[in-house]
Order: structure tokens, then sequence, then C-alpha cells
């Protein structure tokens, strides 16, 4: 390993920015260096908050022109993600950006031209494929315990209220867009990395709670979304930010030889003598806080890949896009009120 560190610009300094700075220094092998907020920053105050010297920017193409960066982390409002990844990828940076990674298929089909175009790597901020539950599930699913999937259903449940600083955006179509975009892409990126296979069709749903807080949202904020897969598996993931209860990353998948169920496991294979669950010492996804959220472990992953010259494992683009892809086809279908082919546009 070099001793040479991935200089990272952040553009954003609100709450998931904050926790992405932290989380960059903390890795073996990145830093940020500068920050392009809206607000006026104090320097000095951020690099005594953050452990780093950073210079600070408030226009994008000044930082791309005058930073000592070779990254950029794009933690702004969703409706600037586009622009902010194109403008970075032309610059020659490599690119963190976080979901959603825009609010139209066809600015995800942009973004993923201009970054091969311009030969740089990326990382898209889908971290929980870094948490302890989905990289225990993985390992237990490539040993067989659960034998071969054939059903899984992974649902996103998280009211989203004023309490979150986010929701004087969020709730607008122009940049929360719809409740997977919103939040639910999480479930639902964490239910195709754990079928595995490629999804052919969708059918969704959409509805809205009737209370006060949730009826602010400018579209439906609960959906629920049914997915074939290419191999015959079926799926079924629900996005529900309109609720009031304990956040709950709801996961259960039905094999040929087993079941998981969150943290636990049943297996054929473990010849138990009880038909009971095994409590598996996991830490689940199961907050809604950034700073709960591994994104050290993701941004070491992706530090990791750029010295080894490769696209980082599980998250780069090309990777998460295929699931905005089925996104798109499930908010479609909620439009249209058909099911939808995936790739179909
Ligand atoms: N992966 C996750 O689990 C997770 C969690 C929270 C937020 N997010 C995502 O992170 C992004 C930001 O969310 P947040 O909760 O931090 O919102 P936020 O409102 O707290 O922060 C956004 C910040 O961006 C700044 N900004 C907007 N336009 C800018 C521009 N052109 N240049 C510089 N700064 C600009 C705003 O001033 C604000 O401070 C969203 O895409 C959101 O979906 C992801």
């Amino acid at each position: 390993m070099s001793d040479k560190k991935q200089k990272v610009g952040v553009i954003g300094y609100g709450w998931a920015a904050t926790a992405h700075i932290d989380a960059i220094n903390k890795t073996t092998n990145g830093l940020v260096t500068a920050v392009c907020s809206a607000r006026p920053l104090d320097a000095a105050t951020l690099g005594a908050t953050h452990g780093s010297a950073m210079a600070v920017f408030q226009d994008l193409d000044r930082m791309l022109a005058e930073a000592d960066v070779d990254i950029i982390s794009i933690t702004g409002y969703p409706d600037q993600h586009r622009d902010q990844t194109i403008a970075a990828a032309e610059a020659g940076k490599h690119v963190i950006i976080e979901k959603p990674l825009a609010l139209t298929l066809e600015d995800t089909r942009a973004m993923r031209a201009a970054v091969a175009k311009a030969g740089v790597r990326s990382c898209v901020c889908f971290e929980l494929r870094f948490i302890s539950q989905f990289q225990t599930i993985r390992a237990l699913l490539d040993e067989g315990l659960v034998g071969d999937l054939h059903y899984g259903e992974i649902d996103y449940y998280h009211g989203i209220g004023p309490w979150y600083g986010q929701y004087r955006w969020n709730t607008t179509k122009a940049n929360g867009g719809s409740s997977l975009l919103s939040a639910g892409c999480h479930a639902l990126d964490a239910l195709l990395l754990c079928m595995g296979d490629d999804v052919v069709e969708v059918t969704s749903y959409a509805t809205q709670s009737s209370h006060a807080i949730f009826q602010k949202y400018e579209y439906p904020t609960s959906t629920v979304t049914l997915l074939k897969f290419a191999s015959g598996k079926v799926g079924k993931c629900a996005s529900v930010i309109d609720c009031f209860q304990p956040y709950y990353f709801h996961t259960h998948l039905v094999g040929s030889e087993g079941s998981i169920l969150d943290d636990k496991l049943y297996s054929n294979k473990l010849h138990l003598r009880d038909k009971k669950w095994t409590q598996l010492p996991l830490a689940l996804a199961d907050s809604g806080d950034v700073a709960d959220h591994p994104y050290q472990a993701q941004f070491q992953a992706f530090f990791d890949a750029l010295e080894r010259g490769e696209e980082m494992p599980l998250t780069s683009l090309e990777q998460s896009a295929k699931t905005f892809e089925v996104l798109f086809a499930a908010d479609r279908s909620i439009e249209i009120g058909k099911p939808v082919r995936v790739g179909e546009r």
C-alpha cells in the first residue's frame, strides 16, 4: 500500500456531508482537503471540527479548477447530482455519489456515459452493502446454508418527518422524487444484492398516510413493488417513509434449504434438534442516522480499489445503476398502472 492519500473535495455541507468527511478521514488512505458549500463556511472551524485542513469554496467550477483533489464526493441536493457528476468526471475526478443517483432514468444514463467517457472511477452510497448484516447474509448464501433462494422481501420502514433536516426538500417532487428515490432504494438495492439475479419485470402500487406531516409530501410516500427475476424467482420491496414506528429494515429470504429473517437463520443443513431460529450476532441495518451507516468501510473499499486501479466492489456506478433501472421501472409502473419490463426505455 502506498503512502499517498486519496484527496477528496466534498460538495455540500449538510447531514450526509459531515458523515462523509469523518468516515473518509478515518480510512487509512483518504483525506478531505476541500469543501464546496452553498453557505459560506470558515476553513479554520471546519479543519478543527474534522481534523484535516480544508480549502473552502462556494462554486463547484472553482473547486474543480483550484482544489488539490482526486475525488469529488457529491452530497448536495438530488436534482444537482447529474450535473455535478458530469462536471467532476469531465474534470478528471473520481466520484462518490450519494443516493439517489439522480431523479430520472435519462439522467442516470447520462452520468454513466460521462463517467465511462472520462475513464474515472465511481462509488455510489448504497453503503448498506457493507454493513455486517448484508456481509453475513451474503456469506450464508455463498455457503449454501439456505440453498437456492426463490423468494425474498426487503422492506424499508422509516418515517421521514420534520424531525429530519432533509424534510424541507425531500417532501418535494422536484427533489425527493418518489418514496423509492427518497430512501426505499436502500431496501431495493439490498434485495437485488441478496437475490443475485436480473429483474425482468416489476409491478408497483402506491398510497399515502392521511397524517398532516406526510400529506405535505408531493408524491405517494408508501409503495410496494413486486419483482420477477430472470430465473423465475420473485421478490417484494415496500418503501414506507410515512410511518410512526422505529426504523425497520425488514429482511426475509426464503430458499430451498432454509430461510433468513432479519438477524435469524433457519437451515436444514444445521440439523438442529428443534425447529427454531438461530440468532445471528450481527449488526442490523436498524438506524436511519448517517452516523450509524458503514460509510467508512465503503470508502475504504473504494480507496483501496483506486490504489489497485480497479472498479470498487459492490457499489460502483455501473453496479448501482442496475438498481436504479429497476427503481425507475417501479415508479413508471405506479404512473401507468401496469407491470413494466425493466430496461424497456
Ligand atoms: N446514503 C444515505 O443513507 C443517506 C442519508 C442521508 C442523506 N443522503 C443523501 O445525501 C444527500 C444530502 O442529504 P442531506 O440529508 O445531507 O441534506 P442536507 O439538506 O442536510 O444537506 C445538503 C447540503 O447541500 C448544500 N448544497 C445544496 N446545493 C449546493 C451546491 N450547489 N453547492 C454546494 N452545496 C450545496 C446545502 O446548502 C445543504 O447544506 C441527498 O442526496 C440525500 O438523499 C443519503
